[in-house]
């Protein structure tokens, strides 16, 4: 997959991104991480924890009509156990969507009651809202936030002021959410996330990315591939030769009864991701335990990270 080291998150734009976090931190009471429940940690962004400190967070596993149950649950868990608060959300539909603010309430239960006690028992909880592109970030605003979307001010000359839109049940949210940058260095995470289209197709191969796809679900989903493709789990059959099988199945053939490798590559993407194939998450929580602290002078940053970087 030689094509995917030519993707480079323009650094500018991450830079840009710290900024915006550096300053908003001290004004937000916690975090709200959006995730593609399909991929929870290739859609994380790796210095999510350094960046964001050690603000509450909410972890919102987005995409959860396209994603597997039983893995969602596991992975809501997973996130639980690392201190998060942690709601699965479909914001196409809306679907979920309503438990923000009470999971928020929840996190921030202790803040919310010393600020009872010094009377201010009004104040809204502020919420800025993290994500990498494509997972979700401005369906869930909108749907958070109804009509009621503020249109921001943006004239040369004047200062742009943050703004806040009012949602349900006591919450606002910084109006611009932060967009992140994926790990895309790492060719798993890159490839992954090109399975479910958060990465341009026309900068990757996809014969070799369908072939990539097939390999995985042929381990983790095979019935699905029976099902679909009336491809039968079979250990011998591994990337070209799994889509040449497909492409045979489905009757996808050049002259000379020859696979047409590139129709049936486009097929199988377009079904994943349209979830033909069923709800299919390609990722489980790793099961390797946090490493301890080798010696008193370890890192106290990576002691603290609560959240590792994708482990295992
Ligand atoms: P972003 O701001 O984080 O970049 O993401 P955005 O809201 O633009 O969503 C990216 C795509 O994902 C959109 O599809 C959107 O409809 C879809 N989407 C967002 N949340 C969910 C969800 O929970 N479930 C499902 N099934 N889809 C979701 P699109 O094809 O780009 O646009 P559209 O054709 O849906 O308008």
């Amino acid at each position: 997959m030689e094509d995917m080291k030519t993707i480079q998150w323009f650094p500018g734009h991450m830079a840009k991104t710290r900024r915006m976090i550096q300053k908003s931190l001290p004004l937000v009471d916690a975090v709200a991480e959006l995730l593609d429940a399909r991929l929870p940690l290739s859609s994380r962004n790796p210095e999510f924890d350094r960046l964001t400190r050690k603000k509450p967070r909410l972890v919102i596993l987005n995409k959860a009509d396209m994603a597997d149950p039983a893995l969602t649950q596991k992975w809501i868990a997973y996130y639980q156990k690392r201190g998060a608060a942690v709601i699965t959300a479909d914001s196409k539909s809306g679907k979920g969507v309503k438990n923000f603010p009470n999971a928020l309430r929840t996190l921030l239960a202790p803040q919310l009651a010393r600020y009872a006690e010094k009377g201010m028992k009004g104040r809204p909880i502020r919420v800025m809202i993290l994500g990498i592109p494509n997972v979700g970030k401005s369906s869930l605003i909108n749907r958070l936030a109804g009509g009621k979307r503020a249109k921001a001010e943006d004239r040369a000359g004047v200062t742009r002021v943050q703004q806040w839109i009012k949602v349900d049940g006591g919450v606002e949210l910084l109006d611009t959410p932060g967009v992140l940058w994926p790990k895309l260095d790492d060719q798993e995470v890159a490839c992954r996330l090109a399975f479910t289209g958060a990465i341009r197709d026309d900068i990757l191969d996809q014969e070799a990315l369908a072939a990539k796809l097939l390999e995985l679900l042929h381990t983790k989903y095979p019935q699905a591939l029976l099902e679909r493709y009336k491809i039968a789990p079979d250990a011998e059959l591994k990337g070209f030769a799994l889509l040449e099988q497909l492409a045979k199945n489905r009757g996808m053939l050049l002259s000379g009864g020859i696979p047409n490798t590139e129709r049936a590559a486009i097929a199988l993407l377009d079904e994943f991701r349209g979830v033909k194939l069923g709800r299919i998450t390609l990722e489980e929580p790793p099961v390797a335990a946090i490493p301890a602290p080798t010696s008193a002078s370890a890192d106290t940053a990576a002691q603290e990270n609560a959240f590792p970087e994708h482990e295992g």
